[in-house]
């Protein structure tokens, strides 16, 4: 069985459409034939200054909200990453490998320390990808399900993989990005040329997956839409009915083309309150069962222990390999 990583931060207090559409979706989806490990990244986390009792909070809820949409720890690994020791071990052995250049040539990091300042910039950030390469290499992934704004990040990956392999012999999977064409980027409904984030300016134009039905159906009836009173999947032309197009289809596994015949000769009102309708029902259980999984933490601290385990096992295995292929001498120490 091929294997799958992914992973995913605890820095809001929901998931957002296109976290589901673009990454969780496809989890879900290649748990069933792949070795599929996956994990809330709260070391990641850090690189965003978080209240100690928020990041807790968030890291549960983000674990809870990943087996209501669909995660059956029975089919995969799912861990939290500061539980396994190696992610950081490979994370130093890989940012001794990355260039500086290489590191400073990536794209969310110069947007993210742009908008904040040099200043206000911690190192974390700049480091950020060389701990998600250790992320990935650790558990020797084949394929990394992303949405679009990772692609980089899997291709300084792969560049590093490459280059210790051939320094120091075979010792990395060289992974592939799985990006999902049609789910890639998932835009905000107020600015439908910028993807949506959790980091936009104003949530006006956000679906948080846990939000009620009221204010999701809200906020899609209120969506930017371009001029003309048909519905048309045209992405230049239509960008904000095109974005609701695609959420729609993905939600109700049906063809753009179908929608878009359903409503031929209708207006955008009616189209905007399919589209709320199909997304409220879809995530009222999800909600709902988070809360459930949330209100045993017991039981989500037990599955979270799986994980750990069978984590571990993958990642120490890959550590030693690494260690020792950079000709550092093994400890005679013994752990019982
Ligand atoms: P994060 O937590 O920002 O986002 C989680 C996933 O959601 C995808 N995504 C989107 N997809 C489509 N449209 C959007 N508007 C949209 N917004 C977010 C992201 O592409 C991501 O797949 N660096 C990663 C976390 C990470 C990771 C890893 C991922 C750490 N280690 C190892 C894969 C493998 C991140 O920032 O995710």
């Amino acid at each position: 069985m091929k294997r799958v990583l992914s992973g995913i931060q605890p820095t809001a207090d929901s998931f957002h459409l296109g976290n589901y559409l673009g990454a969780v979706k496809q989890w879900v989806d290649l748990q069933s034939d792949h070795d599929a490990f996956y994990c809330v990244v709260d070391l990641h986390a850090l690189t965003v200054e978080t209240d100690p009792e928020v990041l807790r909070k968030r890291t549960l809820l983000a674990a809870a909200q990943l087996i209501a949409l669909g995660l059956d720890p029975d089919k995969c690994t799912l861990f939290i990453q500061s539980h396994v020791p190696e992610h950081n071990q490979l994370g130093w052995v890989l940012e001794c490998l990355a260039g500086f250049g290489e590191a400073n040539r990536m794209t969310q990091f110069k947007d993210k320390s742009q908008k904040s300042g040099a200043d206000r910039t911690v190192v974390g950030l700049f480091t950020y990808p060389i701990l998600q390469a250790a992320d990935i290499m650790l558990y020797q992934a084949n394929r990394v399900p992303v949405g679009e704004d990772q692609r980089q990040h899997i291709e300084l990956t792969r560049d590093l993989g490459q280059r210790f392999n051939s320094k120091y012999g075979q010792t990395f999977t060289i992974p592939e990005a799985h990006i999902i064409k049609s789910a890639a980027k998932i835009n905000d409904l107020q600015d439908p040329n910028a993807k949506m984030s959790k980091s936009s300016a104003s949530s006006s134009g956000v679906i948080d997956i846990l939000d009620s039905a009221e204010v999701n159906a809200k906020k899609i009836k209120s969506a930017v839409t371009d001029a003309g009173k048909e519905v048309k999947f045209d992405e230049k032309e239509k960008p904000g009915i095109s974005n609701l197009l695609t959420i729609h289809s993905a939600l109700s596994n049906r063809a753009i083309s179908d929608i878009e015949s359903e409503f031929a000769g209708k207006g955008y009102g009616d189209f905007k309150s399919a589209v709320a309708e199909v997304v409220t029902s879809y995530f009222a259980p999800v909600k709902k069962r988070t809360e459930e999984l949330l209100s045993d933490e017991a039981h989500l601290l037990k599955i979270l222990e799986q994980g750990r385990q069978k984590a571990r096992a993958v990642a120490a295995e890959t550590l030693a390999k690494t260690y020792s292929a950079l000709g550092l001498v093994p400890s005679s120490f013994k752990d019982k």
